[in-house]
């Protein structure tokens, strides 16, 4: 399949029961080009009503935090593990993960990221390891096959707890630093 089969495909998916309520599906914003994907867990208010994601209050936050190591959206694909909106953002449920599984992968195997940063616990959950524990964990690089992974607090928990920020810029710094360890076109100055 390319991937504007499966993009028109998950956009009229029935696999659970979120899109009866959904408005849009939420399939991905970016470069699907890029070394470098974030994943989320799922879409907000703004993002079910706009199809893209992190539009909101805690993807404005996200977006700001790139900029601090020059990463546009021109630079990494970003996604969610459930591609419609939890009602009232409750976490998605391991049926619904489960059920939307599938287009992940796929995006996962047609971008070939070499660098995939989780967005809270819920994807690192999923992702990297079930028991991962986020206040413990975040920051730290795993090698998964093909990729490394790390996670890093969801900005919406930063948006909550001023305390998380400057670990979370820690964080970043290790990012950058991967970025320029490991991928070749990210940063455009780069020559490696
Ligand atoms: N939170 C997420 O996990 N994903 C979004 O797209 C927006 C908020």
């Amino acid at each position: 399949m390319k991937w504007d089969e499966l993009e028109a495909t998950c956009k009229v998916c029935t696999n659970c029961k979120l899109c009866e309520r959904r408005h849009n599906v939420v399939f991905g914003d970016g470069n699907p080009r890029a070394e470098v994907m974030f994943i989320g867990e799922g879409p907000g208010e703004q993002e079910d009503l706009s199809g893209v994601p992190f539009v909101g209050r805690a993807g404005q936050l996200l977006t700001d935090m790139l900029k601090i190591i020059d990463l546009d959206r021109s630079q990494y694909y970003i996604t969610n593990i459930v591609k419609c909106r939890p009602p009232g953002n409750r976490d998605p449920e391991s049926a619904e993960q489960d059920a939307c599984m599938g287009y992940l992968r796929s995006q996962v195997r047609m971008i070939k990221p070499k660098i995939i940063i989780c967005l809270g616990r819920i994807a690192a959950m999923r992702l990297i390891r079930s028991d991962y524990r986020i206040t413990k964990e975040h920051g730290q690089w795993v090698k998964s096959g093909p990729f490394w992974m790390t996670a890093i607090y969801h900005p919406s928990a930063l948006l909550r707890d001023l305390n998380k920020r400057p670990e979370t810029f820690d964080d970043l710094m290790s990012i950058q630093e991967k970025i320029r360890e490991v991928c070749t076109h990210t940063y455009p100055e780069q020559q490696n």
